[in-house]
């Protein structure tokens, strides 16, 4: 693969993380939410996983964990447990893209738990990659319509219920939604992929411009590069999956802990060092730094 560009921000800090790391890591860091209700999406394996056990090492109340594939979700549960046991766990089989199964899951939250505190948007799909006009069109629209049309569904439905929460409880709510840094990029074969992940960087700033004002705190992360399921399957992208899934999950717990309104909007790497992003809010915040935009 050619060398990245500068402008994807591989290095916007100086430490780049391959792992989990004290300042991201609940056992080592007072990164503690209880009373937090958390829904996951395609947390039954890989980085999905991952988020939903580091939750429970933050000692949340509830997990809510969703897949289509209910064995991986047993599994998870019987994991979370493992790390600790009141957590409680519901499990939430659902297909993110079905509008039906999506709305039917967001009434069910809201009456069972009366509140929703941290949505993150993990899943994915990426079919085979192939130029345009040689790909096959169903695993082209099946990819966007996992990755746009389902975090689309999901904020569709979830989203009165988190403003609801953050109205209720007088604090902010997030909203993480799983990208790449492969939308920053154009790879020639992986446009099905990475405009939907482009998309969804776009997405998270309406989601800032909509619902910002009224407690929602909505940013677009990378999770690094992790060999899943998923990410096995492209061959080209194998020599940069190093990472572990524990770094976006403990990524995603540290900036769920803040209050981090100031990055609201924006695209953040989970692998750059959590304590030089604060250091850098200035800089960011009055440079209109890590949002999509042309250069002229
Ligand atoms: N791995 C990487 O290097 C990498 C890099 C950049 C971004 N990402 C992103 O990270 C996220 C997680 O991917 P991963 O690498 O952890 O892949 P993975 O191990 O294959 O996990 C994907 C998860 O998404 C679920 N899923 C897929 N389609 C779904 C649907 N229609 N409805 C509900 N759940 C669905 C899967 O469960 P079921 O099949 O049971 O539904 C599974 O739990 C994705 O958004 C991916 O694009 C990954």
């Amino acid at each position: 693969m050619a060398a990245l560009p500068p402008h994807i921000g591989l290095n916007f800090t100086s430490t780049i993380h391959k792992d989990i790391n004290p300042s991201t890591d609940p056992t080592k860091s007072d990164l503690s939410q209880p009373s937090k209700v958390v829904l996951i999406t395609g947390a039954g394996r890989g980085i999905g996983r991952s988020i939903a056990l580091q939750y429970a090492a933050a000692n949340v109340a509830t997990v809510i964990i969703c897949a289509r594939t209910a064995s991986e979700l047993d599994e998870v549960e019987q994991a979370i447990h493992g790390i600790n046991s009141s957590v409680q766990v519901r499990k939430l089989p659902l297909d993110v893209s079905n509008d039906a199964a999506v709305a039917a899951a967001a009434t069910k939250v809201r009456s069972e738990q009366g509140r929703l505190d941290v949505l993150v948007n993990n899943a994915g799909a990426s079919d085979d990659w192939a130029p345009i006009s040689e790909g096959d069109v169903k695993a082209y629209w099946n990819t966007w319509t996992v990755n746009f049309k389902g975090t689309y569904l999901m904020l569709h439905g979830f989203l009165p219920l988190l403003v609801d929460t953050a109205e209720a409880k007088k604090t902010l709510v997030d909203v993480v939604n799983i990208t790449s840094i492969g939308a920053h990029v154009i790879i020639p074969g992986a446009s099905a992929y990475q405009t939907s992940k482009f998309a969804v960087l776009r997405l998270t700033e309406f989601v800032q411009a909509e619902y910002g004002g009224r407690g929602v705190n909505c940013v677009a992360v990378h999770p690094g590069g992790v060999l899943t399921e998923m990410s096995a399957r492209i061959e080209a992208i194998r020599p940069s999956l190093t990472d572990t899934p524990d770094l976006c999950a403990g990524f995603v717990v540290w900036f769920t802990k803040g209050q981090r309104s100031w990055l609201c909007g924006r695209y953040l790497s989970s692998a750059w060092d959590v304590d030089e992003l604060v250091a850098k809010r200035d800089e960011i915040v009055q440079g209109e730094k890590l949002k999509m935009r042309m250069v002229v």
